[in-house]
């Protein structure tokens, strides 16, 4: 395994890949057992893998944590060697944006709702990193997790729009034993909130059981997830939407697959989770 740490370097290696399949798993670092099943896919169907970690201020706010996000590269290394990964690539910021950066990417519709709405600027600043990173690794495939169910929909559909010849993956989200979503900000939690936190997936959960035994009033349901939630003071909800799992646009009466999805925040944390229902 090698760790590249520059973007020209990448480049070159990218060039001679001498007709080998390779697959791409791009992360932020702070590696988890969900990054890991995406690794360990892209492993199984390809000859090269490549792991990118960077911690990419574009897609963060203004108030969000880009500072003190985990970064952990010693750990992250110990864990993609052990996976057989061929090259992790973690370029410096310098390097990724350096003076007189100006280009941005906007990927319209699918970004109105859910986290689009709630972190203006946040999907223009992934959707610019995947780019240049795919553009710098040319992957046969690339992978992500369903975790992350409105990103994965911008990004294949830029890959679309732009003609990119990229096949993108989605992989399940890995869970603890208690159903709260692996997440790098897990480890943001108290203990108090760590409690709590499987919450989200329960009201998640009892959505899809509801739309599963047969209802359809996505609103009646969407109030009583987070009436659920209300119980808890630590629990604070910034949305909690069913949505038709094509346009990501939330939806009254449910008739055909939907994504149910929130996000809340408990203390400083933000947490996110999702299920999709197919009827
Ligand atoms: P990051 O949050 O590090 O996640 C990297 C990939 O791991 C994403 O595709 C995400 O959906 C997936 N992932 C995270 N938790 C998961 C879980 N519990 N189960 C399955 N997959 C999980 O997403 C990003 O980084 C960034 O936005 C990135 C795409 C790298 C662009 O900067």
């Amino acid at each position: 395994m090698k760790t590249i740490k520059h973007v020209s370097e990448m480049v070159e290696i990218s060039k001679n890949y001498a007709g080998k399949s390779v697959g791409f798993v791009p992360t932020m670092g702070a590696l988890h057992a969900g990054h890991l099943s995406l690794v360990k896919e892209a492993r199984k169907h390809n000859d090269i893998v490549v792991v990118s970690i960077f911690v990419n201020p574009a897609q963060f706010g203004l108030r969000e944590d880009f500072g003190a996000y985990p970064r952990v590269l010693d750990k992250d290394q110990a864990l993609l060697d052990r996976e057989n990964v061929d090259y992790i690539f973690a370029p410096e910021s310098s390097e990724m944006y350096p003076e007189g950066f100006s280009t941005s990417i906007h990927v319209a519709n699918l970004t109105d709702y859910l986290c689009g709405y709630y972190r203006p600027g946040h999907f223009d600043g992934v959707a610019l990193v995947v780019n240049k990173l795919l553009n710098m690794v040319k992957p046969t495939r690339a992978y992500f997790g369903q975790k992350d169910a409105q990103q994965f929909r911008m990004l294949k559909r830029m890959v679309g729009d732009l003609n990119m010849s990229v096949e993108m993956i989605e992989m399940p989200i890995v869970r603890e034993p208690d159903g709260l979503a692996l997440s790098s900000r897990n480890m943001y939690l108290s203990s108090e909130e760590r409690k709590v936190a499987p919450m989200l997936h329960q009201a998640i959960k009892y959505t899809v059981d509801q739309i599963k035994s047969g209802r359809r009033d996505a609103y009646k349901i969407k109030r009583e997830a987070i009436n659920k939630l209300r119980v808890y003071p630590e629990i604070k909800v910034q949305y909690f939407e069913i949505v038709d799992e094509e346009k990501l646009i939330p939806i009254s009466k449910i008739t055909s697959k939907v994504i149910v999805a929130a996000a809340i925040y408990l203390g400083k944390t933000r947490l996110i989770d999702n299920e999709i229902v197919d009827v």
